[in-house]
């Protein structure tokens, strides 16, 4: 009988095995992945999102759409997403650009992050003209129409864009002309309620706070936004994480360290609170020399060990932009540029190749 039992059991064991394996073999869903050792190959095996910033009308660029579905598996829309172009008049809503970004994506098994719902930027003139009174309506309603298109597409949402004031003093606001979705330095109403509004329309998206200039420990402005962050965090203001843009220049090495600070107080807030790294470059003075680019490639890669160290708080990295060929920085910032991961020609720069080798 023991005897029975005990063949009974290994061939029982070894079925299992051959089951198993057959059904792994026979192709149980896998994400789609790019080539081996692709940017995105590797990001996926360590559970990264590595995004860009995109814009629709360059997908039929061949070159363009190669380089996004092979090397990323997340998107953001560079401007396709802001008010002016989504909700052009009070009446109107304009998505057509934008899903054409949700559907590349869907097709290329690749996740979107939502950019941004409020800023003081890109704001169409039917808003802008409206007195302070009638702008939580308009932001209700914004937010109310955009997340239900969206509702269960989006990874995280940039609910509110931008709002702190560079010189940390407080809120940007329509005292100064800095933005008019706050009424004062400390009028946060508007803030507060576009998250509780989001939370109530896509309660399975991440809801961001975005900044520049806000990743280290010590920075006036980077202060201020983690009191405010903490403070709304506290009073229970349903904020999911805060977005690094971390837009930055080769030749000022960024402060790890306080870089680490800041991220170890946010993730204390609350369990699971993120910290997402939503629109890096990193400019170069043109022309980019070789020891330019190989410091620019350390930078990224040091930002990506910091991000791996703080997995799963961590898990977002988003270049702004694929290629030089695109980016924003040459028409703002003059004589700079040089400063995503490929080049003119989608040649991709000792930058990609260190953030691969930080991701084995
Ligand atoms: O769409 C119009 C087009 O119709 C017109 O012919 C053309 C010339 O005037 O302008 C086009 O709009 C431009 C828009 O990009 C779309 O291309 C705006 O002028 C231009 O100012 C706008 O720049 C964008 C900028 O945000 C707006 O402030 C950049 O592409 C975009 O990279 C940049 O992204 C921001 C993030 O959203 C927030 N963080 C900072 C980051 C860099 O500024």
């Amino acid at each position: 009988m023991r005897k029975e039992v005990f063949v009974g059991r290994k061939y029982g064991f070894i079925y299992i095995v051959i089951s198993i394996s057959i059904l792994f073999l026979s192709g149980c869903p896998k994400p789609p992945i790019g080539p081996v050792g692709s940017l995105r190959d590797m990001a996926a095996s360590r559970n990264i999102r590595i995004g860009a910033a995109v814009d629709p009308t360059k997908f039929s660029e061949t070159a363009y759409d190669n380089t996004c579905k092979t090397e990323f598996n997340m998107l953001v829309a560079e401007n396709v997403m802001k008010m002016d172009t989504i909700h052009p008049s009070a009446t109107t809503y304009n998505y057509s650009p934008a899903d054409l970004i949700m559907t590349y994506a869907q097709n290329n098994g690749m996740t979107v992050r939502g950019h941004a719902l409020l800023w003081h930027n890109q704001v169409p003139g039917w808003v802008t003209a409206k007195p302070y009174s009638e702008l939580i309506a308009v932001m209700q309603s914004h937010i109310d129409n955009v997340l239900t298109h969206f509702k269960g597409k989006i990874h995280s949402w940039d609910v509110v864009n931008e709002v702190v004031k560079d010189n940390g003093l407080g809120l940007r606001n329509n005292d100064d002309s800095s933005s008019i979705w706050a009424d004062s330095l400390t009028d946060d109403s508007i803030i507060k309620e576009a998250f509780y509004r989001a939370r109530a329309v896509d309660p399975d998206a991440k809801l961001i706070i975005n900044d520049y200039s806000n990743e280290a420990k010590g920075s006036t402005k980077a202060d201020k936004l983690y009191s405010l962050v903490a403070g709304w965090v506290g009073a229970g203001v349903p904020i999911d994480g805060v977005g690094f843009q971390l837009h930055l220049m080769e030749s000022s090495t960024p402060n790890y360290t306080a870089i680490r600070q800041n991220i170890d107080r946010y993730i204390a807030l609350k369990p699971g609170f993120q910290v997402q790294f939503t629109e890096i470059d990193v400019r170069i003075s043109e022309p980019a020399s070789q020891s330019e680019l190989d410091n620019q490639a350390s930078i990224y890669a040091n930002l990506m060990r910091i991000a791996l160290d703080y997995y799963p708080n961590v898990t977002v990295f988003v270049t702004w932009g694929i290629t030089d060929k695109y980016s924003w920085i040459p028409s703002v910032f003059s004589g700079y540029g040089s400063a995503l991961l490929f080049d003119g020609a989608y040649a991709p720069k000792p930058a990609y190749h260190a953030l691969v080798n930080a991701l084995r």
